[in-house]
Formats: structure tokens, C-alpha cells, sequence
């Protein structure tokens, strides 16, 4: 029987953009693998995108010449699933974009290393380099942006630079597709490409696009598109890592636009995110989370934890309105080096009402060897020994092509988590019986001045308002004065910065208000 070359099946698959290769159809020998026919395709397939010349790798894996010196080293990374480097834990997805190995392809490589790594006969298959640089994937980009130069010193810390670009649209444009050119890919990590908020051209709102070694162009999936209002501008977010040869880093990233009327679905860039946070020095084990409820039936189509070196594990769970629980992704060994967006290869359908929550964990001890410092408490912050809590989600609404206007209260706490940061909560609250929980904002201040209580009325978001405020510590009592009714409101400030709140019905518990971030609400 002839044997169909791995390659040309990948690219089929890859064309087809539908499922994965199964382990099987390699028709693996795992008896007396060779490197010409089983272990040669594997490596091509799945690490040769970064072990090659001119990528960030360290060595080339795509000859047996390369390969045979690592052998030990390559049978100890894959049994550990330290490479290729794919943090999410088995039994979730399945993802579009997995890079990682099945247990019959690790077993192929530690049983021919174990067998004294045996070239096997015949020609080796060729390693098909992927088109050069300088030519742009998908034909003559829609618009091109070439940063100025950037110096990389040889030696010294991780650099870390966040460059505005005022790409000047005087129309609004949908981004279909997204390329990044790594000036030299050698020094440069990871590039993360986002969209500049409307109030600050420093100040990101929206993830577009992100490049790392071993990651080609963006195309997104066909009718799908991120909005750029006119006028928007860009923000480019580099991680340099220098590699021991001082550099001259000039980076070009390519967009391409799809017209209005082939746009079917926004795609959106959730922040499901706490800011509220205080990790201990030493904590090994510091937890914390963060929720958003969504108000409309949506359709999620990739998640991407996000956290900076202190960063352990993060998972979402997904609460439905029927109580059901889903497991959506755990990352139990996060490692900030690499800013994975993970793809369901089946869009996840959940309905209004839903909530999704992340919960992470960071290690600030010394045992942690990327951390930049054990002794010393840890907030939230822009730079990489700041940390930060984000679980990026890309969903779509499931009716029409944006999601409805996330709702006066949404907004007003997205407000408030700006000019009141740390006094304000989302409560979720059942107001009618039959329907879900429907979300409030309570701002109690803690300067003496009177906060509100932020109800939906009609497209609305009206205050009762609040009085009284006494702060004990973390231990508030405030009154409320409700339409026909004044409510004594008792609660405390948990240490994940969640208000737990006696409020008639029982205890509830309240996000902060920074959880809701600009980048939730409608953006047409
Ligand atoms: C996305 C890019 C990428 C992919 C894909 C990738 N690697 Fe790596 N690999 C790296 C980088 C970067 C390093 C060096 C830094 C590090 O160890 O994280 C590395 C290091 C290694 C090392 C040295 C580890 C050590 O012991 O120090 C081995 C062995 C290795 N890779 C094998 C593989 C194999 C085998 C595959 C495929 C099954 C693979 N890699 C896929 C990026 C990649």
C-alpha cells in the first residue's frame, strides 16, 4: 500500500481547516520507529516552524544530522510536554490550532530513542520551508505599517516596548486578516497587535492580532471581521528577548480589509478581568478570579489566558442560566512566553445569561524561576514584573452582526471602574422571577460622599441612592434608599477584591466594576 507523505496531508487538512490529522492515519511503527519514516514527519510537522535557522529556536530540527546530537533532549521535551510548547491540558477543545503531540507520537520518539535513534533507509523526507520573508501571505496587503527601527542590546533584561500607530482611517474598516514580520525573529519573543481605545491612543481596548515564533499570518474564520472605527488608532506591544548579538529590530505588519457587506459576524475581544488584586510576597499559591455575565446568546470562538511571569494556572468555567457547568479550558502550567489563543475547533454555544468565570493562580515564591522578585507584594500593572489577570475570550453573537448594546448598567460600571476605581461592584440580582440574573452597579465610596446603587430601567442605568457609607477596614455598612424602602446594606471587601454583601435575599457577592472594561461594550 502506498503511503500518502505526511505533508501533502497536512496541507489538506490545513486547507480544509476542519479537523485534525488522526494519530492513526500516521501509521506510526512503534515497535522500531526510524527517523525517515516516522520521526522525520513529526518533527517537520511540528517543530520545524521554530527549530530552524533564523527562528527563535535554539537549534534545527529538520535533518537527521540536526536531529541525532538531541535525541535525549528531544525524547525528555516531549515526554514532559515542555515542547512544542501548547499549555492547555488534555481532554479540552479540541482545538483548531493544536500544536501538541498525541501520546502514540510521543511514544514513536521515546521508543526510537531508546532504540539508539535509528536513521532507517531510503530518502529522508524534505523539510518544505515556508514562503520567504518579504512576500506577504495572502497577496498585496490593504495596508502596511513598518515600525521605526528598535535597538536590542545584546545582553540585559527582556525589553518591552508599547508604540501607538495613527493609521489615520477616515472610514470605518473591518480587519479580516492580519500578518506579522518580525524584523528579526531571533530577538524578537512575542508581538501582541491591539486596538487603541477610544479615550487614549495608549491605552489598548482590543486584542487584533499577536505573533510568536512558530505562528504564520492571522485569517479569520470566513464572515468574521474586528471592527475599527475611523479615526482608531493602533497600538504595536513588543517582548524583545535579547539573544547575545546586539540587533536592529524592524517589524511590518500587513492588514488586509474585508468589505462591509461580506462581514457577517464583529468578531468581539472580551476582558474577563480583575484588576483588584494583591498577590503576597512569597504566596506560592495566590488565587484570584474574575466574571462577566453575557446579556445575549454568543458564540465563543477562542480563549486566551493572560498573566505575566508570576502566572501559574488559569481556568474558565462556564455557569449556564440552567445551572449546568462547563469546563471550557484549564492551563494548569501557564507560561507567559507563550500568548497562546486557544481555537475551538467547534465554536461553543452559550446562551444570555451565562457567566463565564476565570479563576487564576500566580507563584510568587522563589521557587518560581521567572520571577522577578519574591519579596515583594504584586498588583496590577502595565509592565511585564507587574502582573495582570485577563482571560481573553473571541465570541460573536449568535444573532446579527454585533452584540446588542451591552446595556446601560454594563456601561456604567465600565464608567465607574474609571472615575471610582476600587469602589464599585457588580451585583447580579434576580429581580422578576422567571428570567436570569440581571446586573447592578453599587458604588460606595469611601471618601465620605454618597455612592449609588445602579438599576436597568428601559436603556437606563437610574441610582438609588446610597448614604451613610461607614468603612471599617474592609467592613462597610451603608443604607440605601430604594424606591419605597431603605435597605441596610452590610458587607466586607474579600482579598480577591470582591464585596461580600448581605443585601435582604441572603449574602451576595459583588465584582469589582473594573471587571467590565470598555472593551465589552458595543464599539459600533
Ligand atoms: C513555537 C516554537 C517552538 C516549537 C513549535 C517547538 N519548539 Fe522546541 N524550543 C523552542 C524554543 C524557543 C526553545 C528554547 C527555549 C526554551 O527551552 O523554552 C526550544 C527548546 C527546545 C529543546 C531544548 C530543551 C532543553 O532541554 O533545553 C528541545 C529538545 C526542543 N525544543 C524540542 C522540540 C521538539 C521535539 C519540538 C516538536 C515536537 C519543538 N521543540 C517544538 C521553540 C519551539
Amino acid at each position: 500500500m502506498n503511503r500518502i507523505p505526511c505533508r501533502a496531508l497536512a496541507a489538506t487538512t490545513t486547507a480544509l481547516g476542519l479537523f485534525v490529522l488522526p494519530a492513526a492515519g500516521l501509521a506510526l511503527n512503534l515497535d522500531q520507529p526510524t527517523f525517515v519514516d516516522d520521526i522525520a514527519p513529526i518533527l517537520h510537522e511540528n517543530c520545524a516552524s521554530c527549530h530552524r535557522p533564523d527562528e527563535l529556536a535554539p537549534m534545527a530540527l529538520r535533518t537527521y544530522r540536526e536531529v541525532r546530537p538531541w535525541a535525549r533532549s528531544i525524547a525528555r521535551a516531549v515526554e514532559n510536554r515542555d515542547m512544542p510548547p501548547w499549555d492547555a491540558d488534555p481532554g479540552y477543545g479540541p482545538w483548531k490550532n493544536d500544536i501538541s503531540l498525541s501520546d502514540d507520537e510521543i511514544a514513536a520518539i521515546t521508543r526510537w530513542v531508546s532504540t539508539g535513534a535509528p536513521r532507517g533507509d531510503g530518502d529522508e523526507p524534505v523539510y518544505e520551508h515556508p514562503p520567504e520573508q518579504g512576500e506577504w501571505q495572502f497577496g498585496e496587503p490593504d495596508w502596511v505599517h513598518e515600525f521605526d527601527p528598535f535597538e536590542v542590546a545584546a545582553d540585559g533584561p527582556d525589553l518591552f516596548a508599547k508604540i501607538p500607530i495613527a493609521p489615520g482611517f477616515d472610514e470605518d474598516r473591518w480587519i479580516r486578516a492580519v500578518e506579522v514580520q518580525p524584523g528579526d525573529r531571533e530577538v524578537l519573543h512575542h508581538f501582541i497587535l491591539w486596538r487603541a481605545s477610544e479615550a487614549s491612543t495608549e491605552v489598548q481596548d482590543a486584542w487584533i492580532d499577536a505573533w510568536a515564533a512558530g505562528v504564520g499570518a492571522t485569517e479569520l474564520p470566513a464572515g468574521t471581521a474586528r471592527f475599527l472605527p475611523k479615526g482608531r488608532g493602533l497600538i504595536g506591544d513588543f517582548h524583545y528577548h535579547p539573544n547575545g548579538n546586539a540587533s536592529t529590530d524592524k517589524t511590518r505588519v500587513a492588514v488586509w480589509f474585508a468589505e462591509p457587506e461580506e462581514v457577517e459576524k464583529e468578531l468581539i475581544n472580551l476582558w474577563v478581568m480583575n484588576a483588584q488584586f494583591k498577590i503576597p510576597a512569597g504566596d506560592p499559591n495566590y488565587e484570584a478570579r474574575a466574571s462577566h455575565v453575557f446579556s445575549q446568546d454568543v458564540v465563543v470562538r477562542s480563549l486566551a489566558p493572560h498573566m505575566h511571569y508570576r502566572g501559574k494556572d488559569m481556568k474558565y468555567i462556564a455557569y449556564l442560566p440552567d445551572g449546568a457547568e462547563r469546563e471550557l479550558l484549564s492551563v494548569s502550567r501557564y507560561d507567559f512566553n507563550w500568548q497562546t489563543f486557544y481555537e475551538f475547533e467547534e465554536p461553543v454555544e452559550l446562551p444570555a445569561g451565562t457567566r463565564i468565570e476565570v479563576t487564576a493562580h500566580w507563584d510568587n515564591s522563589a521557587d518560581n524561576p521567572h520571577n522577578p522578585d519574591p519579596t515583594i507584594d504584586v498588583t496590577w500593572g502595565n509592565e511585564s514584573t507587574d502582573e495582570m489577570l485577563i482571560g481573553f475570550v473571541d465570541y460573536v453573537a449568535a444573532e446579527g452582526l454585533s452584540p446588542q448594546p451591552a446595556g446601560a448598567v454594563i456601561s456604567k460600571l465600565a464608567e465607574l471602574a474609571q472615575t471610582h476605581p476600587g469602589q464599585a461592584w457588580r451585583f447580579d440580582i434576580q429581580r422578576e422571577p422567571g428570567k436570569g440574573p440581571e446586573p447592578t452597579a453599587m458604588l460606595l465610596p469611601r471618601d465620605g460622599v454618597p455612592g449609588g446603587w445602579y438599576v436597568q430601567f428601559g436603556t437606563l442605568a437610574l441610582p438609588a441612592p446610597i448614604v451613610d457609607i461607614v468603612w471599617d477596614g474592609n467592613n462597610v455598612t451603608a443604607t440605601a434608599q430604594t424606591p419605597g424602602n431603605t435597605m441596610e446594606l452590610k458587607g466586607s471587601v474579600q482579598e480577591d477584591g470582591t464585596l461580600r454583601m448581605n443585601m435582604g435575599p441572603g449574602e451576595l457577592v459583588g465584582t469589582p466594576a473594573e471587571n467590565e472594561t470598555p472593551s465589552t461594550l458595543p464599539t459600533g
